[in-house]
């Protein structure tokens, strides 16, 4: 784990009851009293290349790379180019249900509420591909040049919270996930990852003790969404930076199988995986999933005696596994 070199006052988190018969106005965790930009203007110029060429350095060390230049703000540098979403926006509905007696709220979002920072690259791309006009499906036009970056701030959902402070004095406080294109260097054409300012686990080395998922990479799980975008694996669009707060898009991620199911306390919802390994609806689907060791395979892979005495690998052996 590494601390971002930056500190910034974050409002205190809360909302403002102003009393009987005035509007009770909900404060924005986010908001930052000194504009959040670009800290320093030589690393952004240094970094430059380096940050455009994820596959040309060990993981370890493109991770400093991109720590860097995003811990400094450089995709908030406007003046060199960097344009953004016109507002902070939600991603997905947010719905609010009456519960015995009480308000239960669930934000819909496929990520949290975004800001999504565009380099000139991806830019001048979306000018060409992505305009407001264009709401085709099929192939772009053209591929999205080598070098182009997105970046995308997460706040604090839902987005209404966060809507009337300028984007200047909002700080990232749900981190960034962002994409790197480098064509040649994966199949999808794209580094993934995940910036932190407050706290960013680092993938490599490896930690021993979690064997958490990446957060970083190529070929990342972010493909499982985005390879359903109408191409190029991205859904950027043009309306997002030029269009209205009302114009922007949405999108609604559907794997749950209702919003209103969603609505029941944390505790009483199966979780996401759980969801797609034991679906209880009647489609049909290729093969069900395997619950359970075959017998053939436990014959084929038999595990040591000491792991319980079943042939089977115990719980914590299977979580030390490489993911
Ligand atoms: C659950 C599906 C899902 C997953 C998983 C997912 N994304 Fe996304 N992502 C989306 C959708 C949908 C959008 C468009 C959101 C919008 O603009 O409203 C998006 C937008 C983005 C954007 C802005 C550019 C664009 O294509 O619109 C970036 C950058 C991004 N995601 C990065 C990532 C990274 C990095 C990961 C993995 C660490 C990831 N995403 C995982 C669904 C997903």
């Amino acid at each position: 784990m590494r601390i971002a070199t930056m500190l910034w006052t974050v409002r205190a988190l809360g909302a403002l009851c102003l009393g009987a018969g005035t509007a009770l106005a909900a404060d924005c965790p986010a908001e930052v009293r000194e504009p959040v930009v670009v800290a320093d203007a030589v690393v952004c110029r240094e970094l430059h290349d380096a940050i455009r060429d994820p596959a040309g350095l060990p993981l370890d060390r493109y991770e400093e790379v991109y720590s860097r230049y995003f811990g400094n703000f450089c995709h908030r540098d406007t003046a060199s180019g960097w344009v953004r979403d016109v507002t902070v926006r939600d991603t997905g509905p947010f719905t609010a249900m009456f519960v015995d007696g009480a308000w239960r709220s669930q934000y819909n979002g496929t990520h949290s509420p975004v800001v999504i920072w565009y380099s000139p690259e991806m830019h001048a791309w979306m000018q060409e591909n992505r305009t407001p006009q264009d709401k085709g499906f099929g192939p772009d036009k053209s591929q999205v040049p080598d070098g182009a970056i997105i970046v995308k701030e997460m706040f604090p959902p839902p987005a209404d919270l966060c809507r009337d402070v300028a984007v200047e004095h909002l700080f990232p406080t749900h981190g960034a996930a962002f994409m790197v294109r480098q064509s040649t260097a994966s199949a999808d054409g794209w580094f993934w990852g995940y910036q932190g300012w407050i706290d960013t686990p680092l993938d490599w080395p490896a930690s021993n003790d979690s064997n958490a998922l990446p957060n970083s990479g190529f070929g990342m799980g972010c493909t499982n969404c985005h390879a359903s975008a109408r191409d190029n694996s991205t859904f950027s669009s043009l309306d997002n930076v030029t269009g209205t707060p009302d114009s922007v898009v949405m999108f609604l991620d559907e794997s749950p199988a209702d919003i209103a199911s969603q609505n029941v306390a944390p505790a009483e919802m199966p979780s996401f995986h759980e969801t797609i390994a034991n679906p209880v609806d009647p489609a049909g689907r290729l093969g069900a999933p395997t619950l359970w060791y075959r017998p053939d395979f436990l014959t084929a892979y038999p595990y040591p005696e000491q792991e319980g005495g079943t042939g089977e690998p115990r719980l914590e052996t299977r979580l030390m596994m490489p993911s």
